[in-house]
């Protein structure tokens, strides 16, 4: 009996795969990666990385890769089953032999689905008619509409029955929706929907699984929030909302904050590194998943008493896990939400920054190192120190440190705002151009993809492969990718199946995992694709879709005007196969 698929997902799931990598390599974190050298060739500088979150491994050296099963096939010289029963070992799971055992995790996996389902027919509410009352409300409280893509954000209409009707046309029963909790049974044994007429946020787990929803009324009625209970595929206490989101970030710290009205405020804002512990004080298990992924902890409670509590619990938990941490005060409002509408996003970076208190630090020691009475030193230390203060985000804290530069040197202040923001703009314009060319070259993968395998067209593999890779990294583009890349568009051979392949996961609700997809791709092709699973693009993800569209086409209109169209090519090539096979 093949092993099931659910299985293996949650087998892979459960095990931490940098646990499990470091057991065989010394990894150290890098910005946001995990590196070291490469067990599959000799090398001194590591050019091996795994994506804990993808769940994949990479060597950009040998281009090797995988995800954790492979890894484990690979490095113990295993057969794919006993690399199977090997991980299930580590994770304290067995592998499931019966039919039972196999229908629980297809359980989960019925569950997953329908919370996925529900949260488009939510979405999709939201972007209707009849959600006028959610829309105003919004308005509001001041949230912006692009926000309601970016956090799945939904609208539960006031009526009884509205889910468990829609969720019927998708082959659910109300026994399912009792299951995941989206559904309630009253004293009479009636069934109905348990979030009527609020405000939908959808609890999204790092993997893209939509676990629970969060919905609040949209007045002042009671209770303001209500929650999906406990579920086989909701653990409250294992999850920090937005860490979906929060988990791309290249800052080197994370903010937890205390509410989904707060996290949503502060991500609008620019604070994309932030999440939510949900009304509870951080958990154990919460504190685990913030230790794995970042050094350093901002604490941004509420400032009501409960807040502070909480505030001193989660400084117990973070320090006996050597986590550095920061705590952010507030004057004048009573959460994050509340201070960044009164006093603006640029007021709530000062007061992090405040947090961290380092700029004046920073600053005193360029200054030791000049002679100011000096007009050459003068003239050195304005130009260090114009660096320094230009690279500040806050602009109000860059208006304090021009003041203060001009009064220690006895420059005028406008000579000294104009100098920054000249830096302010080379700074710009560098990053402007490094992001150019990390967009032409998304994965860098096309001159030599994996194994065996070549391109034909390098310039139109580059521009598939970064439509492949945005895609497993976003989902929700694949529709708009999918109406303008047809199946064999991307002309190789190789990246058909994996764009197929990605397509086939992403339908069926489950992550695009290398492992998962053996029936439908050459074990070079999982390579490359682990390969592009683990480069993703920078920038916004619906605008360089757009570009990268744009490249797939008029490379595909050049190579026809260059004669053989990519179709012929390809044709041309299975013809050639088949006649060496007769
Ligand atoms: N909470 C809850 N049930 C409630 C009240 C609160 O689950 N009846 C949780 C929610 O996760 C909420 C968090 O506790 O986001 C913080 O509560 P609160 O500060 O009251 O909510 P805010 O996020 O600030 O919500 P709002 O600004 O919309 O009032
Ligand atoms: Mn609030």
């Amino acid at each position: 009996m093949a092993i099931d698929e659910r299985f293996l997902d949650e087998l892979t799931n459960r095990l931490d795969m940098i646990d499990v990598v470091s057991r065989y390599v010394h990894l150290d974190k890098k910005s946001g990666r995990w590196w070291g050298c490469c067990p599959f060739h000799n090398e001194k500088t590591p050019s091996f990385t795994v994506d804990p979150d993808k769940k994949v491994f990479y060597c950009f050296g040998c281009r090797e890769g995988g995800g954790l099963i492979a890894f484990v096939e690979k490095v113990e010289k295993l057969e794919f089953p006993d690399a199977v029963s090997l991980l299930a070992r580590m994770a304290g799971m067995e592998v499931p032999t019966d039919e039972r055992e196999q229908a629980a995790y297809r359980r989960r996996g019925r569950m997953l689905n329908l919370n996925r389902e529900a949260a488009r027919f939510f979405h999709e509410n939201l972007t209707g008619d009849q959600a006028q009352p959610a829309k105003e409300y919004m308005a509001e409280r001041r949230i912006a509409p692009r926000m309601v893509s970016r956090f799945g954000l939904g609208y539960a209409p006031d009526k009884w029955d509205a889910l468990i009707t829609a969720m019927a046309n998708k082959g659910y029963d109300k026994a399912d929706l009792l299951d995941a909790g989206l559904a309630v049974k009253n004293e009479k044994g009636r069934i109905y929907d348990r979030f009527r007429n609020r405000l939908i946020f959808p609890i999204i787990d790092v993997s893209g699984n939509v676990l629970a929803f969060g919905g609040r009324v949209l007045d002042d009625s009671k209770p303001k929030y209500l929650n999906s209970p406990e579920s086989y595929v909701y653990h409250k206490s294992d999850n920090l909302f937005a860490l979906n989101l929060a988990k791309n970030t290249t800052e080197p710290n994370y903010i937890i904050a205390e509410g989904y009205m707060d996290v949503l405020m502060l991500h609008q804002a620019g604070f994309t590194n932030a999440v939510a512990s949900l009304g509870t004080a951080l958990t154990e298990e919460q504190c685990d998943l913030l230790k794995k992924r970042t050094g350093e902890v901002i604490l941004c409670y509420d400032s009501d008493e409960a807040g502070q509590r909480a505030t001193e619990r989660a400084i117990e938990l973070l320090r006996a896990r050597d986590v550095k941490i920061r705590i952010l005060r507030m004057k004048g409002a009573k959460d994050p939400d509340e201070y960044i509408k009164k006093n603006g996003a640029d007021a709530f970076r000062a007061l992090l920054e405040e947090s961290e208190n380092s700029s004046a630090y920073r600053l005193e020691k360029i200054r030791a190192k000049y002679d100011l009475s000096d007009d050459d030193g003068k003239l050195a230390f304005l130009n260090e120190a114009v660096g320094l203060v230009s690279g500040f985000r806050s602009a109000i804290e860059i208006e304090l440190f021009a003041g203060k530069l001009a009064e220690t040197t006895g420059i005028r202040r406008e000579t000294i705002e104009t100098e920054i923001r000249k830096a302010q703009t080379r700074k710009r314009r560098q990053t402007e151009r490094r992001e150019m060319r990390e967009t032409l070259r998304p994965a860098g993968i096309a001159e030599k993809p994996a194994g065996n395998l070549r391109y034909r067209n390098v310039r139109l593999a580059q521009a598939v492969e970064g439509v492949i890779s945005l895609v497993a990294a976003n989902p929700e583009l694949l529709r708009e990718a999918e109406s303008s890349l047809a199946d064999e568009a991307p002309g190789e051979e190789a990246l058909i199946h994996i764009w197929k392949a990605v397509k086939k996961a992403i339908k069926a609700g489950t992550a695009v995992n290398p492992d998962l997809l053996s029936d439908l791709l050459s074990p070079d092709e999982r390579k490359l694709l682990s390969g592009l699973l683990m480069k993703t693009p920078d920038g916004p993800p619906r605008e360089t879709l757009g570009e990268y569209l744009a490249a797939v086409e008029m490379e595909t209109a050049k190579a026809k005007a260059r004669g053989g169209t990519t179709e012929d090519l390809t044709a041309l090539l299975k013809l050639k196969k088949e006649q060496s096979r007769t």
